[in-house]
């Protein structure tokens, strides 16, 4: 039989592909590709890089941020499995919440390669507080057991604004820092994949459903935005860059379909 990963699930037929692709094997065959030699989601060989007090300073804050944002999505994909409407969304779930488990882990070990002795009080001085806002308002929306909006925040918003400052983050980051998100940008694609499926189908079936995600998005983007201008501020970016990572976050959007 082919290896998982030869195989495109994309040809089966859809009951097969959702028992196929949600599963942890599928799961597994996928992570121990690129995760297998790592160690705290770097080559143990990678040196550290000689950094300034200000670049240091500047990779703490940021890395700090990432802490907020992944603790946010480990928190959402695990509430997330109570609510999903059947077996295959919550095996997926379970998956994502291993990963997101993961990226806070690797995340925080990146803080204590770079002397920071106590990620957690760090992270909640550094922390944007529209990034806490985001977390706290998908939580909500898990609580409120609203399934579709709660994914629509977690898999589709969150993932995207993840996705698009690692990939550009990684583009001119540090050698293991780079290292460390360019794994977590292979699960955030997973991630994304999984969201604009499952919302792709209920939205085919019920289209109406597409107003309220709408006004989700139109209160979350304002979050997401606000999270990047704060962390921006913070480590004095110059006003000529803030635009690309906002226009990166909106076209990662619009290419799942939700513009
Ligand atoms: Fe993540
Ligand atoms: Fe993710």
């Amino acid at each position: 039989m082919a290896h998982p990963l030869e195989r495109d699930p994309h040809q089966l037929p859809p009951e097969s592909f959702l028992e196929e692709v949600h599963s942890f094997a599928f799961w597994f065959d996928a992570v121990q590709g690129y995760l297998g030699d790592l160690e705290h989601g770097h080559r143990r060989e990678t040196p550290e890089a000689v950094l300034s007090p200000l670049e240091r300073e500047h990779l703490v804050t940021v890395l700090c941020n990432y802490c907020v944002g992944e603790t946010a999505a480990l928190e959402g994909a695990g509430g997330l499995i109570q609510i999903a409407p059947n077996r295959h969304a919550k095996v997926f779930l379970a998956t994502q919440t291993v990963d997101e488990g993961r990226h806070l882990e690797v995340l925080t070990g990146r803080l204590r390669e770079l002397g920071v002795e106590d990620p957690e009080a760090e992270i909640a001085r550094r922390g944007s507080r529209s990034l806490q806002e985001f977390h706290r308002r998908l939580l909500e929306l898990v609580r409120g057991r609203d399934w579709i909006a709660a994914l629509f925040a977690q898999n589709v918003v969150l993932e995207c604004m993840e996705f698009a400052v690692f990939a550009l983050h990684a583009k001119r980051a540090d050698p293991r820092t780079c290292e460390v998100l360019s794994g977590i940008v292979k699960d955030e694609r997973r991630h994304m994949g999984f969201g604009e499926n499952e919302l792709g189908r209920r939205l085919r079936d019920a289209p109406y459903a597409r107003e309220r995600l709408r006004a989700v998005r139109q209160e979350l983007d304002a979050l997401v935005l606000g999270s990047f201008e704060e962390t921006m501020d913070a480590i004095g970016t110059p006003r000529a860059d803030r635009t690309e990572l906002g226009s990166h976050y909106l076209a990662a959007v619009a290419r799942l379909g939700f513009a």
